[in-house]
C-alpha cells in the first residue's frame, strides 16, 4: 500500500516506517521539521536500506499538502502530526488548537479531495482523563484531560467520529497509546526531546548520561503499591507494529473502530528506576518532590480488543524498553 505518513521524522512515526518498510508497504512522508530532524529518513534508510519519500510541508498548509500529494495515490494515511508538550499546551493553548485540530482538519479536507477516505489516528489515552476503571478498555468513557493537548486528542476523536457519521465510505482507525518509551534495536533512531524532558524514560536516559544530575519522582503518596504513579509503558516497536496491524482493519473496512494499544501491565516510576538501574548497571539518584499538576495515580490498559481484533499483542518487556533506551541515548549523546 501507498502510505502517508504525517509527521513522519518524530519518534513514533519514524519507528513505525521501519515496520511499514519491512511490510512492504511504500512511504511517503510528510513533516514541517518544527521538532524533528530530517536527517531521520536518511537514518531510517540506514535501517531499512528504504529511504522514504518525503517532503517538508506543514499539515495546515492546505496548498503545500495539496502540492506534495499531487498525481499521488494514497491508500491509507497515518496522522501523527502534532504539537505534544503537555506543559507547553498549557501555556500556549490557542497553538495547539489550531495546529493540532485546524491542521487535522485541512488534511482530511485535502485526503477526501485526493479521493483518500482511509485515515489511522495517533490518539492517547490520556483521552480517558481519571480514568473510571482500570485496566482500561476501549469502552471506558473518555474523561476530563488535564491539558489543552489532552483536548486536542480528545476533540481531533469527536471530529473523526462526525466525519465517519456524515460519511460512512471513511475508514478510521483511532489508536489510544499509553506510555510508548524505548528505541529500535540498533540504537540509530530513538526519542530525542528538546529541551528538559517531560517525560519518564528520557530524563531517566539524560541522568544516566550525566546531562541531568537527579531524576524529581513527582509524589510518592499516591494509591499505589510503592505510593508512585503507575502506568502501561510499551515499546515503541511494539507500538509501531500495532499501526502495521491496523492497516488490516482499514482493508477489511472496518468503518470506525478505536483501539487501546498497551501492554495491560501497570508499573510505578519506582519500578522503572529499579528496571532501568539493574539492566544497565547505571544508578539513577532520585528525589521524591511534591505531586505534578494533572497527573492521576494509576493507568493501564487492557489490551484484549486489540489482541483479539487486529490480532496484535506487545511482546517487549519492561528489560527490553530499559536496555534499549540506554542504547539509544548512550549513542546519541549529543
Ligand atoms: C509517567 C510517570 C509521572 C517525569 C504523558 C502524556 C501522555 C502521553 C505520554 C503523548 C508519571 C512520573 C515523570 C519525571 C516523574 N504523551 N514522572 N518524573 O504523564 O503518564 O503521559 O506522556 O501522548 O499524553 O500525558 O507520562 O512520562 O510524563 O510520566 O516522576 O521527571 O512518571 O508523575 O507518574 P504521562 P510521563
Amino acid at each position: 500500500m501507498n502510505i502517508l505518513i504525517t509527521g513522519a521524522t518524530g519518534y513514533i512515526a519514524s519507528h513505525t516506517i521501519v515496520e511499514l518498510q519491512k511490510n512492504g508497504h511504500h512511504i511517503i512522508g510528510i513533516d514541517n521539521l518544527s521538532n524533528s530532524s530530517i536527517d531521520v529518513i536518511n537514518k531510517i534508510e540506514q535501517i531499512t536500506g528504504t529511504k522514504p519519500d518525503f517532503y517538508q510541508v506543514d499539515i495546515c498548509d492546505y496548498d503545500g499538502l495539496k502540492l506534495a500529494l499531487a498525481g499521488k495515490k494514497i491508500d491509507c494515511c497515518i496522522h501523527f502530526a502534532g504539537l505534544k508538550a503537555v506543559g507547553e499546551s498549557v501555556s500556549k493553548p490557542l497553538e495547539y488548537y489550531d495546529n493540532n485540530i485546524g491542521g487535522t482538519i485541512t488534511l482530511l479536507k485535502v485526503l477526501r479531495e485526493v479521493g483518500c477516505l482511509n485515515i489511522i489516528f495517533s490518539s492517547s489515552a490520556t483521552v480517558y482523563g481519571s480514568p473510571a476503571f482500570v485496566p482500561i478498555t476501549e469502552d471506558c468513557p473518555k474523561g476530563i484531560c488535564t491539558n489543552p493537548y489532552g483536548w486536542t486528542k480528545s476533540m481531533i476523536e469527536q471530529i473523526l467520529f462526525d466525519t465517519h457519521k456524515a460519511s460512512p465510505e471513511w475508514n478510521i482507525v483511532i489508536l489510544r497509546y499509553f506510555n510508548p518509551i524505548g528505541a529500535h534495536e540498533s540504537g540509530i533512531i530513538g526519542e530525542r526531546p528538546n529541551g528538559i524532558p517531560n517525560n519518564l524514560m528520557p530524563y531517566i536516559t539524560q541522568v544516566a548520561c550525566g546531562k541531568r544530575e537527579k531524576l524529581f519522582v513527582y509524589g510518592n503518596d499516591y494509591d499505589t503499591p510503592d505510593g508512585t504513579g503507575v502506568r502501561d509503558y510499551i515499546h515503541v516497536v511494539d507500538l509501531a507494529c500495532g499501526h502495521v496491524k491496523a492497516l488490516k482493519a482499514i482493508c477489511d473496512k472496518c468503518g470506525i473502530e478505536v483501539f487501546n494499544l498497551g501492554t495491560g501491565h501497570g508499573y510505578s516510576v519506582l519500578d522503572v528506576i529499579h528496571t532501568f538501574e539493574s539492566v544497565n548497571g547505571i544508578k539513577i539518584p532520585y528525589e521524591i518532590v511534591a505531586r505534578r499538576p494533572g497527573d492521576i495515580a494509576s493507568c493501564y490498559a487492557d489490551p484484549s480488543k486489540s489482541q483479539k481484533m487486529l490480532d496484535w499483542r506487545a511482546t517487549h518487556t519492561l528489560q527490553d524498553m530499559c536496555r534499549d533506551s540506554w542504547n539509544y541515548q548512550s549513542k546519541n549523546l549529543d
